[in-house]
C-alpha cells in the first residue's frame, strides 16, 4: 500500500492543461485541421468542455483486466504482463469495500476469483474491509481453471486497492477505470475522485489521456462530468439491446469522449455516427486477431482485449490515425 503522491491541485491542473492543449490541437481546433472536414455538427447539443480526440493518437490497446488471457485478472501478474506486452491502458473494474476503499475486482462477490478463509474471501466485497481481504489468494482460481497456463506464483497474488495500482505503476502506463455498480454502492464516485486526486498519474502525456473513466451508468458519468469536466469519460453500451441512435449519441457527446460498445453492436454506420460527434469507439472484448482486424478496418479508436500482445502485433499494419473525428465547434461559438 503506497503513500499518496503529489498534491491534488498539481495533478488536477496538469491534467486540465494537457487535455485543453490536446483539445485545442484536435477536436476543438478551428483553423488548422488538415482533413478538410466540416466543423459543423449535425446535432443541436454542443459539448460544454474540451474533449480529447482519441482518434488522432492511433488505436488504444486496452488490457481488459490486465493481460487476463495469460494471468489471473486484476492482479499484479496480469497488469505487469500487460505493460510488458505493450498495452496503452490497464483496465480496472472497481468495487467499494465496507470501509470505503476501492479495490480492483470485476465481480461484486468474491467467490469466483478469491480463495482463502470463507469469512474473508467469500460473499459480497461490500461487506468486507480491506483488512479482511488481505488474506485472499486471487490467483489459484486461474490455475484451477487453466492448468495449461498455471504458475505456482499466481497463488500468491493478492487483491489490490486501486490506490496501490496507481502508486505501483505510476506513469509507466495509463488507466481505464470502470465504475461497476454506482447505484448499489453509493459513495463510489466520491471515492474514485478522491483516489485519483491523491494517487493519479502526474505526468504530462501528449499521446493519450493518462486516466479514463468508463461506466454503463450514464448518471454516474454525468455526475463525474459535472464535478471533473476535464476527465475523459466513456459510455459503455451493453450487448443486450441495440446500438445507440443519433439522438442517444448526441446525449452521450454532452459528457463523454468515446463509447465502449459490446463488439457485436459495432458497425461502420455506428463508428461514423459516433465520429460525427467526435466520439471514439472502443469495443469490448476482442480476442481473435481476425475479429480485431475487422474492427480496425471499421476505424475503431481502441479495443479492449485480454491479449494485448495479439492486438499490439496487429497494429503496425493498421493506420495510426483513424482520422474520422471532425473539428468540433466550441460551446457557444
Ligand atoms: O469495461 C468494458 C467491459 O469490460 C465491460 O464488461 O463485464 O468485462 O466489465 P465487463
Ligand atoms: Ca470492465
Amino acid at each position: 500500500m503506497g503513500a499518496a503522491r503529489g498534491s491534488v491541485s498539481r495533478a488536477t491542473v496538469v491534467l486540465a492543461l494537457v487535455l485543453a492543449a490536446g483539445w485545442l490541437a484536435g477536436c476543438g481546433g478551428s483553423g488548422d485541421d488538415d482533413r478538410g472536414s466540416s466543423p459543423v455538427r449535425s446535432t443541436t447539443t454542443e459539448p460544454t468542455v474540451p474533449a480529447r480526440d482519441f482518434s488522432r493518437a492511433g488505436v488504444a490497446v486496452i488490457a481488459h483486466r490486465g493481460a487476463s488471457a495469460y494471468a489471473p485478472e486484476h492482479t499484479t501478474a496480469a497488469y505487469t504482463l500487460a505493460v510488458e506486452q505493450g498495452a496503452d491502458y490497464l483496465e480496472q473494474d472497481v468495487q467499494l469495500t465496507a470501509d470505503g476503499e476501492l479495490v480492483v475486482l470485476h465481480d461484486p462477490v468474491l467467490d469466483r476469483t478469491a480463495r482463502g478463509p470463507a469469512a474473508s474471501c467469500t460473499g459480497p466485497v461490500s461487506e468486507k474491509t480491506v483488512a479482511d481481504l488481505t488474506s485472499c489468494d486471487m490467483g489459484s482460481w486461474f490455475n484451477e481453471a487453466h492448468p495449461d497456463l498455471a504458475e505456482a506464483t499466481f497463488s500468491s497474488q493478492r487483491l489490490l486497492r486501486l490506490a496501490d495500482v496507481l502508486d505501483d505503476y505510476g506513469d509507466e502506463v495509463r488507466y481505464y477505470i470502470e465504475i461497476k455498480a454506482p447505484d448499489e454502492q453509493p459513495g463510489m464516485v466520491d471515492a474514485l475522485l478522491e483516489v485519483l486526486a491523491e494517487h493519479g498519474p502526474e505526468a504530462d502525456d501528449p499521446v493519450l489521456p493518462p486516466v479514463v473513466v468508463q461506466s454503463f451508468s450514464a448518471e454516474a458519468l454525468r455526475q463525474i462530468h459535472e464535478r471533473r469536466p476535464e476527465l475523459p469519460l466513456v459510455q459503455l453500451i451493453p450487448a443486450v439491446g441495440t446500438a445507440p441512435d443519433g439522438a442517444a449519441l448526441d446525449g452521450i457527446a454532452e459528457y463523454a469522449v468515446a463509447i465502449g460498445p459490446a463488439k457485436e453492436l459495432v458497425t461502420r454506420e455506428l463508428v461514423e455516427a459516433a465520429a460525427e460527434r467526435c466520439l471514439d469507439v472502443h469495443p469490448y472484448t476482442v480476442e481473435d486477431s481476425s475479429e480485431m482486424a475487422g474492427l480496425l478496418d471499421l476505424r475503431v479508436g481502441g479495443l479492449f482485449t485480454n491479449s494485448p500482445d495479439v492486438l499490439r502485433r496487429l497494429l503496425p499494419e493498421q493506420p495510426l490515425d483513424t482520422g474520422l473525428c471532425p473539428a468540433r465547434a466550441t460551446a457557444g461559438s
